[in-house]
């Protein structure tokens, strides 16, 4: 089976190097010159563990390629994936769905035989219908069906995700489509993963719920831990007792400086306007969406009052500023928000991040780039923890107070004890636990 996969970024990469590694031949499109230029030397362009050595050993396999020409691989292609970006839009905060009729509009002179189109992007319902709308107009003669697969995967984890799914989700409504799906989806099935057929409308609005959802829950443990704080009790026992029940589930509980990412803000933005449209809001998540920007702008207010009131001629190590760990994305990261606000306070500010230094550069002007987490704390009067890469957790605190000029640390990601934190002569601040 031959598989075309538009938009070779963060998902469209990961599942065409999953794709190929199944065995399928997968040519994967892109129309950025310098993302095609890195993959055809066999480069993955984003930074995602164990990526380069899945691309190295299915090009090399001769079953993975890339190209900047969709004619010809849409041709050969049983199925073709639309794995394009869907950003908010500028104005109304709605899915921007330019990438996706784009990508359709390239595409529908090369169908050739029967073809499964199917969305691996995150589309909002309705859109399947209307990619089918647009196909019937461009390409009456042509055989197709239209399907919605949207796609689970979190960053840092892509591969394993990809490979152990929770669920497969397919939306369709063609007998011949699903057969192909099957087929697709078989070396997954057939290790007992869930392979799910609904109806179009289903799927995309499950990926989106799905996401609102766990959006809602971080906000949850995050306003659970300011009262945790309030009240005297310790964020970590709570959420750990009220996830041992498996109605609630023990994941997604991290209380942290608000999510951030490629997705749950764009998501949650996209599935309040449908919910408008539809006259039937989302008042819940629209609440979500306001506590998540608020948390941001409040953690700022944090690392202020534990520099004692004022970060004026101060320097803050930023240790951290992707979204998550195990990512080089910047999108939408809380550290666009918090480290703007020192600057403008009158803080001097230093950073380290293990993978996110080339997207943040133009993000994030005027702070300090250091080499790792030990340069970035030197000489410093406060040092500040925005995200849990795995190497911040082996800081030796003592070491890190005695490089310090000061002797504030404040830990939005919980990745210290309190104790530990203490014997080193710091003065400690995390969240939603006794000091
Ligand atoms: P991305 O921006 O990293 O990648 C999109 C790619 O598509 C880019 O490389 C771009 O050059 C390419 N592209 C755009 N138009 C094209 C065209 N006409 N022809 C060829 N290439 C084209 O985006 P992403 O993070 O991979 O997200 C893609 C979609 O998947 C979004 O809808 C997103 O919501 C969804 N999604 C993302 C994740 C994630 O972890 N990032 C997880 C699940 C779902
Ligand atoms: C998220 C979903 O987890 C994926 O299932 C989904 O496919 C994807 O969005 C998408 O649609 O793009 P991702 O954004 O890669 O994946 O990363 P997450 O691990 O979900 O983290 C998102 C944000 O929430 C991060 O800023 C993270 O720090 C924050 N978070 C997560 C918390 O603050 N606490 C938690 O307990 C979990």
């Amino acid at each position: 089976m031959k598989i075309c996969m538009i938009g070779a970024g963060y998902v469209g990469l990961v599942s065409a190097a999953c794709f190929s590694e199944f065995g399928f031949d997968v040519t994967c499109v892109d129309n950025n010159p310098e993302r095609l230029k890195q993959m055809e030397e066999g480069r993955s362009p984003i930074y995602e563990p164990g990526l380069d050595d899945l691309m190295a050993r299915n090009i090399a396999a001769g079953r993975l390629r890339f190209s900047g020409d969709l004619g010809p691989a849409v041709k050969a292609a049983d199925i073709v994936f639309l794995a394009v970006g869907t950003p908010m839009r500028r104005g109304d905060g709605h899915a921007d769905l330019s990438y996706v009729y784009g990508a359709v509009e390239e595409l529908a002179p090369y169908l050739d035989g029967f073809t499964v189109i199917t969305t691996k992007s995150t589309v909002p319902v309705g859109t399947s219908r209307e990619i089918q709308r647009r196909l019937a107009a461009l390409r009456p003669d042509a055989e197709y069906a239209v399907c919605s697969n949207p796609e689970f995967l979190r960053e840092g984890s892509a591969i394993q995700d990809f490979t152990h799914p929770d669920r497969v989700l397919v939306g369709l409504d063609d007998a011949r489509a699903q057969e192909v799906m099957e087929k697709l989806y078989k070396p997954l099935s057939i290790r007992n993963a869930p392979v799910m057929f609904v109806s179009r409308e289903s799927a995309e609005l499950a990926k989106y719920a799905a996401n609102a959802f766990l959006a809602l829950k971080i906000s949850f443990i995050n306003e659970i831990a300011d009262l945790c704080e309030e009240v005297g009790a310790n964020v970590q026992e709570v959420a750990s007792a009220i996830g041992k029940d498996r109605r609630i589930g023990d994941k997604f509980l991290h209380p942290g400086p608000g999510y951030g990412g490629s997705c749950f803000p764009k998501d949650v933005s996209a599935i309040i306007r449908t919910a408008r449209e539809s006259k039937s809001p989302l008042s819940i998540i629209e609440q979500v969406q306001i506590v998540n920007d608020e948390r941001k702008i409040a953690m700022a207010g944090r690392i202020v009052k534990a520099a004692n009131g004022s970060v004026r001629d101060k320097t803050i190590a930023v240790l951290g500023v992707t979204f998550k760990p195990n990512t080089d994305d910047m999108r939408d990261a809380p550290s666009l928000v918090i480290v703007p606000m020192l600057q403008e306070r009158g803080a001097t500010v230093r950073v380290y991040d293990p993978q996110g230094q080339k997207q943040a550069e133009p993000l994030l002007p005027g702070v300090t780039w250091c080499a790792d987490a030990n340069d970035a704390i030197l000489g410093a009067d406060v040092a500040v923890v925005l995200t849990e890469w795995n190497e911040f957790r082996a800081l030796d605190l003592k070491a890190a107070r005695a490089r310090m000029s000061g002797d504030v640390l404040v830990d939005l990601r919980n990745i210290f004890s309190a104790d530990a934190a203490r014997a080193a002569g710091l003065r400690y601040h995390s969240i939603g636990r006794p000091v």
